[in-house]
Order: structure tokens, then C-alpha cells, then sequence
């Protein structure tokens, strides 16, 4: 079978996902600065996206990281670290999806050690179901369920993260 797109959310709707939760960050934030950590490289487009209506101050870092599986389970490592100090800040971690919540869970415990201000986590989707570690995001563009999507930064094999929309990967 071959790879087909579905689209699950369009362009439209994306952005106007992205407005909501950047609404929902300003209202908690106010005039506060806020410190965004960008999961590359699949955050990136809706890193871009929210900055975009956040009315506070904003400066912008990014982080890579990845998964190895080690003997017994599934580990995580950094391929790219952070450039500046979070010690103080108001940061927000920014990923496109929390899936297992593995990723996310080992961000937090990174980050926490250099005492932000306030640490919080934003994903642009979230699946529920298929949680493994303790961990829910602070603000959530949608919940959808166990589906591979693609697109908006969302890869499958390293392709579709151009799409300007989200979409169900299918036959794959
Ligand atoms: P975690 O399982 O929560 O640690 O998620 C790790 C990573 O898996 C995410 O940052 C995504 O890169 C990737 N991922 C999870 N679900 C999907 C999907 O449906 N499409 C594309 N990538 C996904
Ligand atoms: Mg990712």
C-alpha cells in the first residue's frame, strides 16, 4: 500500500489553534518575559507560529535531542544543547506532539536543574492514550487520538514537515 495524506487539520484550523494557546499563555503571562525552548526540529514551525501572537516580551532557544534504545528500554540523549541561561526565566518548552511523554519528561527534569523562574510544557497535539511516563503538557493546541499525523513540523522519515496543514499518514 502506498502513503496517503488525510487531512485531519487544515491550515485555518492550525493557526487558529495556535492563537488560542498563545491567548491562554499571555492571559498567565502578562507583561512577564517568557523564555520559548524549541524541540527541534519538530517544533519549529509552531515555535514560529505563537511567537507570533505572544504580546510579552519573548526570547527563543532551541534544543535537539534523541532517542536510543538502550538494553532495557528507550533512552534519550542531546545532540544539540541549549545557548543560554534558563536560571531565572520564565521558559516554556514547545513540542509538536507529546506522545509516550518520554521526550518531554526528560526535558523537564534537564531543565529544572538550572532553576527557571517557572517551567511549563506547550504542544501543538497531544495523544493521550499512549502516554508511558507520568507528564501532561500546561497548554495543548488538540488532543487526537492514536493516529501517525505528519505535517506543521511533523515527520514521517524525515518528509511532510513542510505541509501547511496536519495530516493521518496512512499505509505506512
Ligand atoms: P514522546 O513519545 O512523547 O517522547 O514523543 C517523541 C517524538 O515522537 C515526538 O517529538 C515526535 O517527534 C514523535 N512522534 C510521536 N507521534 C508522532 C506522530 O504521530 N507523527 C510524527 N511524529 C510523532
Ligand atoms: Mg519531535
Amino acid at each position: 500500500m502506498s502513503e496517503k495524506i488525510v487531512i485531519m487539520f487544515s491550515e485555518e484550523h492550525v493557526t487558529e489553534t495556535i492563537k488560542n494557546v498563545a491567548g491562554q499563555i499571555n492571559a498567565d503571562y502578562g507583561k512577564q518575559p517568557v523564555h520559548l525552548i524549541g524541540v527541534l526540529r519538530g517544533a519549529a514551525p509552531f515555535l514560529c507560529e505563537l511567537s507570533k501572537y505572544l504580546s510579552m516580551p519573548v526570547t527563543i532557544d532551541f534544543i535537539q535531542v534523541k532517542s536510543y534504545d538502550g538494553t532495557s528500554s528507550s533512552e534519550l540523549q542531546e545532540v544539540m544543547g541549549i545557548s543560554d541561561s534558563i536560571t531565572g526565566k520564565n521558559v516554556i518548552i514547545i513540542e509538536d506532539i507529546i506522545d509516550s511523554g518520554k521526550t518531554l519528561k526528560y526535558l523537564k527534569e534537564l531543565f529544572v536543574k538550572d532553576n527557571p523562574k517557572s517551567l511549563k510544557i506547550c504542544v501543538l497535539l497531544n495523544k493521550p492514550s499512549r502516554r508511558v511516563v507520568e507528564i501532561e503538557p500546561d497548554y495543548c493546541g488538540e488532543d487526537i487520538p492514536d493516529l501517525f499525523v505528519v505535517g506543521y513540523g511533523l515527520d514521517y522519515d524525515q518528509k511532510y514537515r513542510n505541509l501547511p496543514y496536519i495530516a493521518e499518514l496512512r499505509g505506512v
